[in-house]
């Protein structure tokens, strides 16, 4: 039998963002959590191998197959604390995508924007279209970087905002925003002096700081609140996942290693508090949001399905568009 031909699409970073866009994200990591809540999801574990000085280096493999879509894939990525030049820590993944029915890849890309759009301005997003009180109108925002800045325009686009109000330990961070996006979304952008004001105010808020130690309390978020947690309870009190009305996680196996079994704050977290899986709320299996009064909190660490969801998308709009190489792997 002759070998069979495998061809690739190609798409380099600069061609990913060309085309694309937060609704793309949005709908992709929806329909992901989705085929979660409908069995049509394979989730493995991430694999993590430590390199370089100390080993303080990682590089690691986050594999998955979305029954839904037909479509298997691996994103490759790196986390570098310990850069021997003045490299960011993230920075730089792969996403492969393989058809679910031969095992042949057919795409190859950059993720990282990927990465950077799916999380804050993605499942955090889709958490809040479920779990957000209707007519939410202040979103706050603690830690302004990567992640801060790509849930201002995704939230600013998704729901009617009136205000999104900023606090970071940094001020320039802060400033950053402002002078970046300011006049690119609807909601006025305001900073906030402390993780204490900007939780009073919030209706949706969104933590994504790298800090680890606690820096929002229970007592200071009102009622009605959404809290979507992207740093789970590294920056927020664990308390809060059992004093609130409902605690709701990403993904019940992947949420249960890296957020219940944390090695800092796992001790302080019981599995009988998780209240479901957003995907369930998603697929009508158990209801989201029952009340404007409850407070709600979501925390999830991430998938490397929801990369490849948004990813497959992407090749096929490519694919309509013109955008890419088609390379020959045999
Ligand atoms: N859940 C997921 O799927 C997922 C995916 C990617 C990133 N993350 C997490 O999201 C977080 C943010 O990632 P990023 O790429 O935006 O990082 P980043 O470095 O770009 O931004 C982090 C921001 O937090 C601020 N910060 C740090 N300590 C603070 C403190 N004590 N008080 C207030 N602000 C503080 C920093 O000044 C910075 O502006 C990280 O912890 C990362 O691990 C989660």
């Amino acid at each position: 039998m002759s070998e069979p031909k495998v061809e690739v699409l190609f798409l380099s970073k600069q061609e990913v963002e060309s085309i694309l866009t937060y609704r793309d994200v949005v709908d992709a990591v929806e329909d992901a959590f989705r085929a979660d809540g409908s069995g049509q999801m394979i989730v493995p574990s991430k694999e993590v191998m430590r390199v370089g000085p100390n080993r303080a280096n990682c590089i690691f493999a986050m594999p998955g197959c979305l029954e839904n879509l037909k479509t298997a894939g691996v994103k490759w990525t790196n986390f570098y604390p310990a850069q021997p030049e003045d490299y960011p820590t993230i920075w730089a993944h792969v996403l492969i995508l393989s058809h679910e029915d031969n095992g042949m890849p057919y795409a190859i890309m950059d993720a990282t924007a990927i990465t950077n759009m799916r999380t804050a301005g993605g499942h955090a997003v889709v958490a809040a279209r479920y779990l957000a009180r209707k007519g939410a109108k202040t979103l706050g925002i603690l830690g302004c970087g990567a992640q801060g800045r790509s849930a201002i325009r995704s939230f600013d686009e998704n729901f009617q905002l009136e205000r999104i109000l900023l606090c970071d330990a940094s001020p320039q961070a802060v400033e950053e925003c402002v002078a970046r996006l300011g006049d690119k979304v609807r909601a006025r952008l305001e900073a906030v002096p402390t993780p204490q004001a900007l939780a009073e105010q919030s209706d949706i808020l969104l933590t994504a700081t790298t800090c680890r130690t606690p820096l929002i309390r229970e007592e200071w978020l009102r009622e009605g609140c959404l809290v979507d947690a992207m740093f789970a309870f590294n920056d927020i009190e664990p308390a809060i996942s059992r004093k609130f009305d409902k605690w709701v996680v990403g993904n019940r196996d992947s949420d249960r290693i890296e957020i219940l079994e944390h090695p800092n704050f796992g001790h302080l977290l019981r599995p009988e508090d998780v209240y479901g899986a957003l995907g369930e709320i998603i697929c009508g299996r158990i209801p989201g949001r029952e009340s404007d009064r409850e407070r709600i909190v979501f925390s999830h660490m991430g998938m490397g399905t929801l990369d490849i969801a948004v990813g497959a998308r992407l090749a096929e709009k490519a694919r309509r568009l013109g955008v890419g190489q088609t390379l020959r792997l045999t």
